[in-house]
C-alpha cells in the first residue's frame, strides 16, 4: 500500500520503516529547525539575483518568521504535531508554513536539503545541550568542593588496591572528583567549540548555484561562522555527535566511579558516610533496607552513554562521503547520551550536599599500618637511605604504634596534598566553567529570541 506524502508517494511500510523514531525524536529539534529556518528566509530575502531580482521580500519573510514563531508557541504547549506522512519535524514545519502561507510557505525550501537543515538542528540543540551539561557539571563539581572543604581537616585512610595505604582526607577525596570533572568539562568545551560553526548553505552536501550568504546565515544564528568546505559541513554530521558523546562519556566514567566509591563506603562495613534517605530506596521485603539505587543506576547509566558514543561511531565507520541516511540512527543515541548525563549531573548535588559524614568511623578505620610509609619517611628525615627504613619498617611491622589520623594529615601539607590543598583555586576553576556555560546559554536563548521575534 502506498501513502502520498510531501515528498511523494511512497509504500506505507517503507514509510514506517524510513521515518523511525523521528516523528518523537524530531520534537526536539522543533526549536532549532525554526530557528534555522528564520535565519534561512532572512538569507534568502536579502539576496539578489541577476536584474536585481529578489527570491523572497523583506516582507515575505517577516511572515515566514510569524508563523515560524508560531509553530514554536505550539511547541512549546506540546501541541505541534509531526504526522508520519511528515517523516519529520522538516516537512511537518514546511506543510505548516505552506498550508498557511500558500506559495510563499512552498518557497521556504529554497536552496537548502533536509541534510544541511537537521545539521543545523543538531548544531543548536547541541549547543544548547552542552551549556546546559556544563551547568549542570560546574554544579556538581562545586557541590563537591563544598564537601571536600567541609570535611577537609577529617582524616580518611587513603587506599590502593582497596586496601588500606596512607592517611588521608575527605577533602582529598570529594576534591578530587572534583577536579576530574573540571577536566571532563574541557573536553565539552572542545566539543562545542567544533560544535559552533554553521552548516546552513551546504544544502544537500554539494552547495548550490544561486549567490547565498552563509557568513550572512552564521551570523544570524551566532555561530563563529560557517563551516567552510559545504561537503565537510553535511558530513561532519555524525563525527560532531561521535566527540560529543565521547566527552560526555568521560563525565559519565568520573560519575560511575564517585557512585562506586559512594556505594562501598556507605556500606555498614566502612559506615563513612550514610547516603541521604531521600537518595535510596527501600525493599517490598526486607523492611529495614535503605538501597543506593541512585548510585548503582549512576553506574549502569554510564555503561548506556559509553554505548551511545560506541553506537555512533559504528554506525559512521564505514559511511561514505555525502548524507547517507544511516546518520539518522545517530540521532536517538545522541539525545540519550544528554539526557542521561544531565540526569545524572543533576541529581548529584543535592545527593552530595545532604550526605552524612561519620568522623568517628573515618577515624576508627586508621589501624597504625596506615602510618608504615610516614614511620619510613621519618627515619629518612633522619638520615637513613629509603630502602634501608622501608626495610626497618617492614621488618617491624608489629611495632608500628597508633597515631594520631588528624596529626598524621596535618603533616601532608605540599601542594595538592590533604592539607596543601588550594580550596579557592580550585573553585576558580569551576567558577570559569560555569561563567562560560551560563554565557552560552544566555547567548543561545537571546538569538532563538531575536529571530523569532519572541518577547
Ligand atoms: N530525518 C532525516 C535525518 O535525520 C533528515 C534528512 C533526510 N535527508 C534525506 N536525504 N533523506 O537524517
Amino acid at each position: 500500500m502506498a501513502r502520498r506524502t510531501t515528498v511523494g508517494v511512497i509504500d506505507v511500510d517503507v514509510l514506517a520503516y524510513t521515518a523511525g523514531e523521528d516523528r518523537v525524536l524530531d520534537q526536539a529539534l522543533l526549536e532549532a529547525d525554526c530557528m534555522g529556518s528564520a535565519a534561512h528566509v532572512t538569507m534568502l530575502s536579502r539576496m539578489r539575483l541577476d536584474g536585481n531580482r529578489q527570491l523572497l521580500t523583506a516582507e515575505e519573510a517577516s511572515q515566514v518568521v510569524d508563523e515560524l514563531r508560531g509553530l514554536w508557541q505550539e511547541g512549546q504547549e506540546g501541541r505541534f504535531e509531526i504526522t508520519l506522512d511528515d517523516q519529520d519535524v522538516h516537512l511537518a514545519i514546511e506543510r505548516r508554513l505552506t498550508e498557511k502561507l500558500g506559495a510563499l510557505g512552498k518557497r521556504v525550501h529554497t536552496c537548502r536539503s533536509r541534510n544541511d537543515q537537521v545539521a543545523v538542528d543538531l548544531r543548536l540543540w547541541g549547543r544548547q545541550k552542552l551549556a546546559e551539561t556544563q551547568a549542570a557539571l560546574a554544579a556538581t563539581a562545586k557541590a563537591l568542593l563544598a564537601l571536600g572543604k567541609k570535611y577537609r581537616r577529617v582524616p580518611m585512610v587513603g587506599r590502593t588496591h582497596m586496601q588500606p595505604a596512607m592517611p588521608s582526607s575527605v577533602g582529598l577525596w570529594a576534591s578530587a572528583w572534583s577536579e576530574a570533572l573540571v577536566d571532563d568539562a574541557e573536553l565539552l568545551e572542545t566539543a562545542a567549540r567544533l560544535n559552533n560553526r554553521c552548516p546552513l548553505g551546504s544544502a544537500a552536501s554539494y552547495g548550490v548555484p544561486l549567490p547565498i550568504d552563509r557568513e550572512l546565515t552564521a551570523k544570524l544564528l551566532d555561530f563563529d561562522g560557517p563551516v567552510h568546505n559545504v561537503l565537510h559541513a553535511n558530513q561532519s554530521r555524525g563525527q560532531l555527535e561521535s566527540i560529543q558523546l565521547s566527552a560526555l562519556a568521560q563525565v559519565m566514567l568520573t560519575l560511575s566511579r564517585l557512585a562506586q566509591d559512594l556505594i562501598l563506603l556507605s556500606m555498614p562495613e566502612f559506615g563513612y558516610f550514610t547516603l541521604p534517605v531521600a537518595f535510596t530506596t527501600g525493599s517490598s521485603i526486607m523492611p529495614q533496607k535503605r538501597n543506593p539505587d541512585v548510585c548503582e543506576l549512576m553506574r549502569a547509566k554510564a555503561a548506556k552513554v559509553l554505548a551511545d558514543a560506541q553506537l555512533v561511531a559504528e554506525i559512521v565507520r564505514a559511511a561514505p562521503s555525502g548524507y547517507n541516511r544511516d546518520l539518522q540512527e545517530t540521532k536517538a543515541p545522541y539525545m540519550e547520551g544528554f539526557a542521561i548525563t544531565l540526569a545524572s549531573l543533576r541529581i548529584l548535588p543535592p545527593m552530595l550536599a545532604g550526605l552524612v559524614v561519620h568522623e568517628d568511623k573515618l577515624r576508627e578505620a586508621f589501624s597504625p599500618a596506615v602510618y608504615a610509609t610516614d614511620r619510613a619517611l621519618e627515619l629518612v628525615a633522619g638520615g637513613m637511605p629509603f630502602r634501608d627504613a622501608y626495610d626497618h619498617v617492614k621488618a617491624h611491622l608489629d611495632e608500628l604504634a597508633a597515631r594520631n589520623p588528624d596529626e598524621a594529615i596535618t603533616l601532608k601539607s605540599h601542594l595538592g596534598a590533604p592539607m596543601g590543598l588550594d580550596f579557592d583555586l580550585m573553585a576558580a576553576h569551576v567558577k570559569a566553567v560555569e561563567s562560560r556555560a551560563r554565557t552560552a546559554l544566555r547567548r543561545h536563548i537571546a538569538c532563538r529570541n531575536k529571530l523569532l521575534k519572541i518577547k
